[in-house]
C-alpha cells in the first residue's frame, strides 16, 4: 500500500499480544521505519545486568540510561539491536532480561529519556512504533493507533513457542505467571501505564493469525480520511 503523507502509527498492547510482529509487517508493507521500543528498554536492562548494577538502584540505572547508545537496524528483514555498538539482538530476550525490565521501565527519568530518543525517531513520520505508551504518552499525535490484546492463554502460546524456536527450554507455567506479573506492573505503574490511548481502535488477536492482523491495521490506514492520507 502506498501513503502519499509520512504516517505516523502507534502500535500498543499487554506482552506477547501480537504487536511486534505485526508492527513490522505493516511497517514493511508501507516502506516505513519500524521502531521496537520494547527493544530500547530490554536493551538498557541488558546492560544494568551485565554492569551488576542493582535493578532497585534507580539513580545508577538512570545514569546507565543517560550514557548508553542504543541503535536499531533493519539487516535482511530482520531487525537488530546494537548496544553501545554490539548486537545484542539475542541476548535482550533472554528470559533475565525479561524477568526484571518492568523494574527498569517503571523509573520516571528512564521513561523520559526513552521518550526523547523515540520521539526524535519519530519526527520526520514514516514511522510505525509499537510498545506500551506510545499512542498514550509518545506519539499521541500519531494518525493511526492501534491497541492489540489477546486471552493470556494466547499469549503464552505465543512466547513458548517463540523461545522453544530459539532453543530456549521453558516452563509454560512460569511463562504464563510472568506475563500476567509484567502486565500487572506494566499496567499499574504511575508514570505512562500500559493502557489504550482514548483514540485507540482494539485489536483483540486471540483469533487471528499474523496475515489477519496485519491486514486489520492495513485497513485502518486505508480507511482513513483522505484529508489525513494526503499531503
Ligand atoms: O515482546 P514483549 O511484549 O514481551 O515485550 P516488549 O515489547 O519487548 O517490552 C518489554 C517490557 O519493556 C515491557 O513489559 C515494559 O515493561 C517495557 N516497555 C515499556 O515500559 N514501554 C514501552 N514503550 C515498551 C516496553
Amino acid at each position: 500500500m502506498k501513503t502519499d503523507k509520512k504516517l505516523t502509527i502507534a502500535i500498543d498492547g499487554p506482552a506477547a499480544s501480537g504487536k511486534s510482529t505485526t508492527a513490522r509487517l505493516v511497517a514493511q508493507n508501507l516502506g516505513y521505519l519500524y521502531i521496537d521500543t520494547g527493544a530500547m528498554y530490554r536493551a538498557l536492562t541488558l546492560e544494568v545486568l551485565n554492569r551488576n548494577i542493582p535493578i532497585e538502584d534507580e539513580e545508577q540505572v538512570v545514569q546507565t540510561a543517560r550514557k548508553i547508545d542504543i541503535c536499531l537496524s533493519v539487516d535482511d528483514h530482520k531487525i537488530r539491536t546494537i548496544l553501545n555498538g554490539q548486537d545484542v539482538s539475542e541476548d535482550i530476550r533472554l528470559p533475565r532480561v525479561t524477568r526484571v525490565i518492568s523494574i527498569v521501565s517503571a523509573f520516571r527519568e528512564v521513561r523520559e529519556i526513552m521518550k526523547q530518543k523515540q520521539r526524535d525517531l519519530a519526527k520526520d513520520g514514516g514511522i510505525v512504533m509499537d510498545g506500551r505508551d506510545i499512542g498514550t504518552v509518545v506519539l499521541p499525535q500519531a494518525q493511526v493507533k492501534v491497541f492489540m490484546n489477546a486471552s493470556v492463554e494466547r499469549r503464552t502460546d505465543r512466547r513458548v513457542k517463540e523461545l522453544q524456536s530459539k532453543g530456549i527450554n521453558v516452563d509454560r507455567e512460569s511463562i504464563k505467571a510472568e506475563i500476567i506479573q509484567r502486565d500487572e506492573i506494566d499496567s499499574n505503574r504511575e508514570v505512562a501505564p500500559l493502557k489504550p490511548a482514548a483514540d485507540a481502535h482494539i485489536i483483540d488477536t486471540s483469533q487471528l493469525s499474523i496475515d489477519q492482523q496485519v491486514q486489520k491495521v492495513l485497513d485502518l490506514i486505508e480507511n482513513l480520511p483522505p484529508s489525513i492520507k494526503r499531503t
